[in-house]
């Protein structure tokens, strides 16, 4: 069975509860005949409105982060049973700007993916080198050092229901898009690494992120291993996101 297309759009810390439902009232016409897997990411404050919008249609939502544990003295944070009282069905974990501005940890997001998938949120794990780590050749060091920690606590068939999104930190939000040739080959890296942990690696669903739009979607999309995009800066336009699922057929 090939693996369906999978596109996320990471508004990251952008729109407002008004802004929310007038992009998801645009784009729902214009996704209508999608056969892919369709994702939005809203901020806390918009899950419930995009929730709301989205009943009945293929779209799925997901939460930005969450906290491991289900309850407690943690203030600011939120917990994977509430995104699941709201209907969220997903959750972004160790995104770069969450490991470089907040702290976010390999061991933590460990315990993150657990919880997330104890609770049936299904994790769309980010991984991704830097740019100094690509220039020095060890890019496959630390994009497995990544992923054998984040993926500790998962075993066998478990492993393939973790979404994860290989995302250069060179290519977030820069403009400069990973080659088509690079997302393959490290793609199909990380596949061999699930792999090699024992996980049905041929189901395992792999997103490129990086300045994906629509001008380069579909050469990025047409890669044997890349089985999907995470979308920043074009997922806060209707249209261009319309245009990336679209790419994706
Ligand atoms: P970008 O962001 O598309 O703006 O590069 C991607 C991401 O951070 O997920």
């Amino acid at each position: 069975m090939p693996r369906t297309p999978y596109i996320a759009a990471n508004w990251k810390m952008n729109k407002t509860v008004a802004e929310a439902a007038e992009f998801i009232d645009t784009l729902l016409p214009r996704i209508a005949a999608t056969q892919s897997d369709v994702v939005v990411c809203p901020p806390f404050t918009a899950l419930t409105a995009v929730v709301e919008r989205r009943y009945g249609t293929a779209v799925k939502v997901a939460a930005q982060n969450m906290h491991e544990e289900s309850a407690g003295a943690f203030t600011g944070e939120v917990s994977a049973p509430m995104l699941v009282e709201l209907d969220v069905e997903a959750v972004v974990l160790g995104h770069s700007e969450r490991r470089q501005y907040f702290g976010e940890t390999d061991e933590a997001l460990a315990r993150k993916v657990v919880a997330a998938l104890a609770a049936d949120l299904e994790p769309i794990l980010c991984v991704g080198e830097s740019e100094a780590a690509r220039d020095g050749g060890e890019t496959e060091e630390v994009l497995e050092r990544q992923l054998q920690t984040d993926l500790g606590g998962v075993e066998g068939a478990d492993l393939s229901r973790v979404v994860i999104a290989y995302e250069p930190v060179w290519a977030i939000g820069t403009g400069r898009t990973a080659t088509a040739e690079q997302a393959q080959e490290t793609c199909a890296f990380i596949r061999d690494v699930v792999r090699m942990r024992g996980g049905a690696a041929d189901d395992l669903r792999i997103l490129y992120g990086g300045s994906v739009k629509p001008a380069n979607a579909a050469e990025l999309l047409s890669q044997p291993d890349v089985d999907g995009a995470l979308v920043g800066g074009a997922a806060l336009d209707p249209e261009d996101f319309a245009g990336i699922v679209e790419a994706a057929g």
